[in-house]
């Protein structure tokens, strides 16, 4: 197989990506810690043009550190769009590896180098709640609540076997990006990350968990909202029924010939 050269099998370098709204006081301490943990990674902050002036605060870390770079977004157009920009500049740079993170905390630097480690056995590695050794911190119930039932339903409509499938921490090997419709990803919200799962697993790549510990965030505001959930809702429930209809087919198809 091409793909198992030695060349498309490196880790490095890799880009890690942290879309900001809100989150002058996450950002810095954040962007620290990973740099301690892991030195030689690089940050795209993707701000989509926050009031509260996280995309000055993160011009100052790129204009003090050549590691750090931000792309400035003018609205708020959801985690999805951010993402996709995102990957599109890391992919024209030539990033072996592309990770996703949230600005405030919640995931832990310490825990990438394990991410990353488990990418030597997969193309996408997620930092999962769900799994044996994975845990939550002052997460509240109605969050925990809401989280269980998205994996449940996600689940039950799209058929695909990963146990966080909302997860937000998480590692691309670049040929999965390659390979995505990135300009037909249309998901805005936190389904974005249920969009990419399965998208990622009907194109055969491999997907592996590794236990992370989630901790609510300290400062700042969550931006979940009814229309996120919403959104998905609807959208694993169109999904889920597509890909039934293509087993059905597919089982039919077998059963003829
Ligand atoms: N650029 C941009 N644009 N960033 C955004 C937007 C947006 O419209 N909406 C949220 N973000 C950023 C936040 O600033 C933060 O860095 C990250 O996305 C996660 O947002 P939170 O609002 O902190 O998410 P949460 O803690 O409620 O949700 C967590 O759980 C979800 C469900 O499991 C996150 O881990 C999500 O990634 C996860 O899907
Ligand atoms: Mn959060």
């Amino acid at each position: 197989m091409a793909e198992g050269t030695q060349h498309t099998d490196e880790i490095d370098p890799v880009l890690v990506i942290i879309p900001t709204y809100n989150e002058r006081e996450n950002l810095p301490p954040l962007v620290g810690r990973l740099h301690t943990v892991l030195p030689q990674v690089h940050v795209l902050v993707v701000d989509d043009g926050s009031p509260d002036g996280t995309g000055e605060v993160a011009d100052k870390l790129a204009n003090e550190d050549d590691r750090v770079h931000v792309l400035h977004r003018t609205e708020k157009a959801g985690l999805g769009a951010a993402y996709i920009a995102g990957f599109r500049w890391a992919l024209e740079r030539g990033y072996a590896t592309v990770v996703e993170m949230d600005a405030d905390g919640s995931h832990a630097p310490e825990d990438l180098p394990r991410l990353l480690d488990a990418l030597s056995d997969a193309d996408l590695v997620i930092g999962s709640r769900y799994v044996p050794g994975g845990a939550l911190v002052n997460w509240p119930p109605h969050r925990q609540l809401l989280s269980r039932a998205a994996n449940l339903y996600s689940r039950l409509a799209l058929g695909v076997p990963v146990s966080d499938i909302t997860a937000g921490f998480r590692a691309y090997r670049r040929r999965v990006l390659e390979r995505l419709p990135l300009g037909g990803i249309a998901s805005q919200g936190y389904c974005f990350q249920i969009d990419l799962t399965w998208r990622t697993a009907d194109e055969g790549f491999r997907i592996l968990e590794v236990p992370i510990t989630f901790t609510e965030r300290e400062v700042g505001q969550s931006k979940m909202s009814g229309s996120i959930i919403g959104e998905a809702l609807v959208k694993v429930a169109q999904w889920g029924l597509k890909r039934r209809a293509d087993q059905v087919r597919a089982w039919r198809e077998r059963a003829r010939a």
